[in-house]
């Protein structure tokens, strides 16, 4: 299993969203997909069609309850597998966070139950730095970082760097750039640090800002069904063809994967 998280150090970048769309796009070449909710936000079911609070059984309750314990997840839209943060009150809640302190891959300990079947888990992570960032951070083997072409975002840079830092890094991190817009200068601006702060760690893939994301979301379905030919469809299935060739983490492949020309992918 390859477990891809979703992670940033600002608010509202787009964590669910390209979450939800990388784990539609990657169950769409035939793999079997789960995407694991640990933001006690729990939108990512709502992302991926289940209806919010449809099921009280999720992360926090499986981390607090020592496993799965034989629950099945649910199924989402693209016959994802979903497990949702879940409902926890605010005692729960306390000794989740400690609990999550103590064991740092718990996370991961939780994905290794799901067996070898299994072939990618996507991870929404709450924002970082939090016990949540670093649980998913600690857990992964690819941490997809979402930043935004704006002033703010980037005035977090070293922020992130230092919350990746100080979490253990994983295998290998790679910069996403969301609601990317080529036409605004300010936006091509910022893409350019990027690029010179990450290097090749800032992925030659970006996911357009497109009104089809915000429509697909108010009718909770995931982008590749509502709108397949949409920019950002085209976007998601770009992203989970570079995903799927991600071997496990180890960073001279995944140069050379950025490296091959678009037509070769
Ligand atoms: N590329 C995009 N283009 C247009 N809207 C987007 C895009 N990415 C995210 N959004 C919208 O931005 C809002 C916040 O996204 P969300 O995924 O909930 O962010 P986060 O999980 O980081 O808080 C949502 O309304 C979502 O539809
Ligand atoms: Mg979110």
């Amino acid at each position: 299993m390859t477990t891809i998280a979703v992670l940033s150090i600002k608010g509202g970048v787009g964590r669910t969203t390209v979450a939800a769309n990388l784990a539609v796009a990657l169950a769409g070449g035939g793999d079997r997909v789960v995407a694991v909710d640990v933001d006690p936000r729990d939108q990512l079911a709502l992302h991926l069609g289940l209806s919010p609070g449809g099921s009280p059984f999720g992360f926090a309750s499986a981390a607090l309850d020592g496993g799965l314990g034989g629950h099945t997840l649910e199924r989402g839209a693209g016959r994802v597998g979903v497990l949702r943060f879940g409902a926890v009150g605010p005692r729960r809640r306390g000794a989740l966070e400690r609990c999550l302190a103590e064991r740092p891959r718990l996370l991961r300990e939780l994905l290794d139950e799901l067996g070898t079947s299994v072939r990618y888990a996507v991870v929404d992570a709450a924002v970082g730095p939090s016990p949540w960032f670093h649980q998913a951070l600690a857990s992964c083997d690819l941490a997809l970082v979402v930043a935004t072409p704006d002033a703010a975002c980037f005035a977090t840079l070293p922020s992130l760097r230092a919350a990746l830092d100080a979490g253990g890094r994983p295998a290998a991190t790679r910069v996403l750039l969301n609601l990317a817009d080529p036409g605004r200068r300010l936006a091509r601006d910022v893409h350019a640090l990027l690029g010179a702060t990450f290097g090749d760690e800032l992925l030659p893939i970006t996911i357009h800002c497109d009104e089809a994301l915000r429509e697909a979301l108010a009718s909770q379905r995931p982008i590749l069904t509502a709108a397949p030919s949409s920019q950002a469809a085209d976007d998601f299935r770009r992203l989970a063809d570079w995903t799927a060739r991600f071997d496990g983490g180890r960073d001279a492949a995944l140069r050379a994967v950025d490296a091959q020309p678009r037509g070769a992918r």
